[in-house]
C-alpha cells in the first residue's frame, strides 16, 4: 500500500522504542503500536516487541500504484477527515463494543493504537512498519496484505464515541467519563417506519472508513478490528457503494438507488460559515468542540414498489424532476425550490408532502445537515426482492436537530411509504487529532 506519495510521514511520529509507554492519557500518543496492539496483530503468540523489529524499510518501499489510487488525505487536522472530505465512492462502517471489564487505560491505549494505525493506513502504508510480508516467515504478518498494491485510494478513517462509552443504559460509568457526557448527546426518538434491529445499532465506538477502492476501506476496518482484539470487539458493520451525496462543489451530484440526483442541496466543504452553524459542535464540554454528531440509519428502500410508480408520481414524491434534479417549481438543478409557486390549478408545484418540502431548511426552522450516505444491496429475501437501500449518514451539531427534521419528515413525507429503517445509531465524532496526539485525547485530559 505504499506506492503513493504520502502527504505526511506518520511512521516517523511513533516508533517501536516507545511502544511500551504507559497509556496515562496525559501526554501525547506513544510513537508505535502498544505491546497489546502488536500482540493482537501477531495472533497472540506472545511475541516480544524486539522479536518484531526489522523490515521497516522494505515495508515502505513497495512498487508504485495505479493512477488515481495515490490520492491521500491528511489524517491529522482541526476536524477529522471523512466529514467534509469529498465523499469517496465506498464505505465500510463498523461499530465496536468494549470488552467486559476493560479499563479506562485499555480504552486510551486502544485509541492511541488506532490513531497510529489510521495515520499510516490513510497514507497508503501498512498498518505497522512490519507490514504484510516483512515481519518474518514464522510470524503472522502484522498487516493482512490485501491492500498492499492499492495505494491510499482517498481513504479517510473517522472515529466516533457512542453514548454508552460515557454511561451504559443501566447507568454504569465504566471509564470515568460520565461527567464529560455532553448534554446535547441525546438518543433519537422512535420514528415512523422504524423497525430497528438492536444487533445492528449503537455501539461504544464506531469507525467510518471511506475510500475510492472497496478493498482499501475493508482492509482498514479489518486491520483496526485486529488491533482491538482483547480490548473491543466488532459488533456490527455495513458496506456501502456509490456515494449518495456530494460534500464538495467540485463533485458531480450522484444518484441513489431510486435513480434520483441525491446531494444537490447538501452542505458543502466550501461553506465554512454554514458548517460552523450546522455541523461543528460548539456547545457543551470544550473537549467536544470542533467535533460533530454522526447519525447512521440503515434505511431499506422498497425498490420493486418504486420501480412500478409513474415518473410523474416519482417526481411528486420527491419534489424534484428525476432527470435533471431541478425543483418542480422550475429552473435547473441548483435553483432554490419555491414552495409558494402554484401551477395553473392553483396547487403548489412542489407538493407540501414531498421529501424536499418536508426536509428543506426553510420548513424546519433553518436546520441543515451534511449528508454523506451510501447505497447498499445486502442480497435479497425469499420473494426475490432486493434487500437494498440507503445507509444514511448525516452530520449535525446536535442529535436533536436531526430528530426535528426527521420528525417533520415522518409526519407527512410521501417518501416514508417506500422506506423502512432497520438500524439507528448516534455517535459523537470528536474533533481532529493533533500531529502528536490521539483521537479524543482532550476527553481524557478533562
Ligand atoms: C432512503 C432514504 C432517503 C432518500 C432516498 C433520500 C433522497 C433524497 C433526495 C433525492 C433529495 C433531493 C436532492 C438533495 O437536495 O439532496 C433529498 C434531500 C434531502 N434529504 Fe433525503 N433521502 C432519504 C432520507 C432522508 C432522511 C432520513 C433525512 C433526514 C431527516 C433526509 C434529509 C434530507 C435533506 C435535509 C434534504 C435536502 C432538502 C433541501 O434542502 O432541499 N433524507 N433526499
Amino acid at each position: 500500500m505504499s506506492g503513493a506519495t504520502p502527504t505526511q510521514d506518520p511512521g516517523s511520529l511513533r516508533d517501536l522504542d516507545a511502544a511500551s509507554e504507559p497509556a496515562d492519557g496525559s501526554g501525547g500518543a506513544p510513537r508505535g503500536l502498544s505491546r497489546r496492539g502488536l500482540l493482537a496483530l501477531s495472533g497472540g503468540l506472545g511475541l516480544t516487541v524486539g522479536a518484531l523489529a526489522g523490515g521497516t524499510a522494505a515495508a515502505l518501499s513497495r512498487p508504485s500504484v495505479a493512477d488515481g489510487a495515490g490520492l491521500a488525505y491528511p489524517f491529522f487536522g482541526e476536524h477529522q477527515a471523512g466529514i467534509t472530505t469529498p465523499a469517496q465512492d465506498r464505505l465500510h462502517f463498523a461499530a465496536f463494543t468494549m470488552r467486559a471489564g476493560a479499563t479506562r487505560d485499555d480504552l486510551i491505549e486502544l485509541l492511541q493504537d488506532w490513531t497510529y494505525a489510521a495515520s499510516r493506513l490513510t497514507q497508503g502504508q501498512d498498518v505497522s512498519p512490519h507490514g504484510a510480508f516483512d515481519g518474518g516467515p514464522y510470524l503472522p504478518p502484522d498487516d493482512t496484505g490485501e491492500a498492499a498494491d492499492l495505494g491510499p485510494s482517498g481513504l479517510s478513517i473517522t472515529f466516533g464515541f457512542g453514548r454508552t462509552l460515557f454511561v451504559t443504559a443501566e447507568g454504569t460509568d465504566r471509564f470515568g467519563l460520565a461527567a464529560q457526557l455532553p448534554p446535547d448527546f441525546t438518543t433519537l426518538p422512535t420514528m415512523v417506519n422504524d423497525f430497528i434491529q438492536p444487533a445492528r445499532s449503537g455501539g461504544d465506538l464506531c469507525i467510518q472508513a471511506c475510500a475510492n477502492d472497496p478493498q482499501v476501506a475493508v482492509h482498514a476496518i479489518r486491520n483496526l478490528t485486529r488491533i482491538a482484539i482483547g480490548r473491543a470487539t466488532l459488533s456490527w458493520s455495513q458496506l456501502g457503494f456509490g456515494r449518495t451525496s456530494s460534500t464538495s462543489t467540485s463533485q458531480q451530484t450522484p444518484r441513489n438507488l431510486f435513480g434520483q440526483k441525491d446531494g444537490t442541496n447538501n452542505l458543502k466543504a466550501e461553506e465554512p460559515e454554514r458548517l460552523a452553524e450546522h455541523v461543528w459542535i460548539s456547545e457543551g464540554p470544550s473537549w467536544s468542540h470542533g467535533g460533530s454528531y454522526l447519525i447512521a440509519r440503515r434505511i431499506a428502500m422498497t425498490i420493486e414498489v418504486w420501480d412500478g410508480l409513474q415518473l410523474t408520481e416519482q417526481d411528486r414524491v420527491l419534489g424534484r424532476a428525476k432527470g435533471s434534479g431541478a425543483p418542480l417549481s422550475g429552473g435547473t438543478e441548483f435553483t432554490a425550490p419555491d414552495f409558494t409557486k402554484a401551477g395553473t390549478d392553483g396547487a403548489p408545484l412542489i407538493d407540501p408532502r414531498s421529501h424536499v418540502a418536508r426536509t428543506n431548511p426553510a420548513n424546519n426552522g433553518g436546520i441543515a445537515m451534511l449528508r454523506r450516505g451510501y447505497n447498499f444491496v445486502d442480497g435479497n429475501d425469499d420473494q426475490g426482492r432486493l434487500d437494498a437501500g440507503l445507509f444514511f449518514i448525516g452530520f449535525v451539531k446536535a442529535p436533536a436537530r436531526f430528530a426535528a427534521v426527521h420528525t417533520n419528515m415522518a409526519r407527512d413525507d410521501m417518501f416514508v411509504e417506500y422506506l423502512k429503517t432497520t438500524s439507528s445509531s448516534v455517535f459523537l465524532v470528536p474533533p481532529g487529532v493533533a500531529a502528536d496526539g490521539y483521537v479524543g485525547q482532550a476527553l481524557f485530559a478533562s
